[in-house]
């Protein structure tokens, strides 16, 4: 299986409490030895990425005021994952890196540059996770008056995709960037391509100031799971996260969403699944259940509810009543979470008052012993998920303890690898550095080196 690490900048992501744990050093977030030590931590263990979650903005409603997210630590203080990406990559040879981008957040032009950046500084380790931003605050930080409707977001994204893939892919020939010192020619122009976008949303003249990296496009995340959110990834995500709550979800999501793959002219060996986990790991199940009640003891309810972005009406800023359902919430925001609960709890619609206690079980637990969790995740893989998304308690306490106690049972088993496979991340995963032909992106290979009258008309070797 595939395994990546969880994780954003900042003190609480999460498992929101959890920070005020004696061995928790998720408040250290600012200081990079931490990540620094975390990143060789995890290529002892063989992880495939270290996955940034970001946000631009605060969780809540507009207007809301913010004291539970700043006492909580609540996705603020948060620092860019970019910039500590650039560090891991000095640091670490196999581990991917994946960075969390908002369409909202950086214009697409200098978005490109700054991944290709990161994909040649790593040597083709990076990955992108779409995403389209949720919170009113965020949408407020870049100069909209609210934030764009949810299937909107999605359309802006496919044009967004739809640049930075031009620039990627279809910017610069393979060949053009030539370093002859003989012939005093550094890069050929004819093979550097504008790349003329002019869309609803961006005008993008081109060319790519990057030259090609090593996997040219990031390896894809997505996470959106909503019909307008599973329609993009079917389209573009290499690696699609997905939070099932139980193993009959897993399989309805996974199987539908390949089907959905399908239908884009893609193969299903092109994506992958990955599920978010807690795993809570003991000698014995007894031990495996202690440590639970003893991490779930430094829970904080008022974190969860703040961060599920529900709790509080979007038109009035109030708390809604705890008889309020979740059917009777409008909300502009993240609608997997809606129909996360609804699942959760089948026999009857679920009501704000549920939340609290719903959303701290978010995402699925694993407890007990390296064997028992080996024989759940087998079960998980059989039910089409090829990977783990590990979420943490304790940094870097939990990500230590996979690499003691769980690794070398899920080595023994053959649900984990025993060494790291050559070549960039794609390659890692895919056996390939650059997206196959069915992807969007490779319609645009190729797609501008038709000559032109301008392009062609010199040799640069005059
Ligand atoms: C594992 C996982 C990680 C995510 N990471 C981020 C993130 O870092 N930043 C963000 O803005 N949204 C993040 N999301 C939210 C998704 O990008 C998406 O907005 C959300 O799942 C709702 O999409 P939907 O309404 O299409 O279901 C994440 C979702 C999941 C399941």
């Amino acid at each position: 299986m595939i395994f990546n690490a969880f994780v954003m900048n900042t003190g609480s992501h999460i498992q929101h409490g959890l920070w005020r744990h004696p061995q928790a050093r998720q408040h250290e977030f600012d200081d990079i030895r931490l990540w620094i030590d975390m990143a060789k931590t995890l290529e002892a263990g063989l992880f495939d990425a270290i996955f940034f979650a970001d946000v631009v903005g605060l969780y809540g409603p507009v207007d809301g005021d913010y004291a539970i997210n700043a006492r909580e630590g609540l996705q603020i203080p948060i620092n860019d994952p970019s910039i500590v990406l650039a560090a891991l990559a000095t640091h670490t040879e196999h581990l991917g890196l994946a960075l969390t981008s908002s369409v909202l957040q950086v214009h697409p032009f200098e978005f490109a540059r700054r991944a290709s950046t990161l994909d040649h500084i790593s040597s083709g380790r990076l990955a992108w996770n779409i995403v389209t931003s949720t919170q009113e605050n965020a949408a407020r930080n870049f100069g909209l008056d609210r934030l764009t409707e949810h299937d909107e977001r999605y359309v802006w994204a496919e044009e967004y995709a739809d640049v930075v893939y031009k620039l990627w892919e279809g910017s610069w020939d393979d060949a053009a960037l030539l370093k002859d010192k003989v012939r005093g020619i550094f890069s050929d122009h004819r093979g550097i391509h504008k790349i003329h976008h002019i869309g609803k949303r961006y005008r993008v003249e081109g060319p790519h100031l990057s030259a090609p990296s090593p996997q040219r496009t990031p390896l894809l995340f997505q996470a959106g799971s909503s019909s307008a959110g599973a329609q993009f990834a079917a389209r573009h995500a290499e690696a699609q996260f997905i939070s099932a709550p139980h193993l009959q979800a897993a399989i309805d999501l996974t199987s539908r969403t390949r089907a959905m793959i399908r239908a884009n002219g893609r193969s299903d060996a092109d994506v992958k699944f990955l599920q978010s986990f807690a795993f809570v790991i003991g000698s014995t199940e007894e031990e495996a259940r202690r440590k639970e009640a003893e991490l779930e003891s430094y829970i904080s309810v008022d974190g969860f509810l703040a961060a599920s972005n529900l709790g509080v009406s979007q038109d009035t800023g109030e708390p809604y009543p705890a008889d309020t359902l979740l059917a009777d919430i409008r909300t502009n925001g993240a609608q997997s979470h809606i129909e996360w609960l609804r699942k959760m709890q089948p026999e009857r619609e679920p009501t704000i008052g549920d939340l609290a206690l719903l959303v701290a079980r978010r995402h699925p637990r694993l407890v007990g012993t390296p064997e028992t969790i080996a024989t759940q995740l087998a079960q998980w893989q059989q039910a089409g998920v090829d990977g783990v998304n590990l979420i943490n308690w304790l940094l870097p306490g939990t990500y230590e303890e996979f690499n003691a106690y769980l690794l070398p049972e899920l080595q023994k088993r053959g649900l984990a690898k025993r060494e790291y496979r050559r070549g960039t991340l794609r390659e890692k995963l895919f056996g390939r550095s650059r997206l196959p032909d069915s992807h969007p992106a490779a319609h645009y290979r190729g797609f501008f080196s038709t000559p032109r009258a301008t392009d062609a008309a010199t040799d640069p070797a005059g």
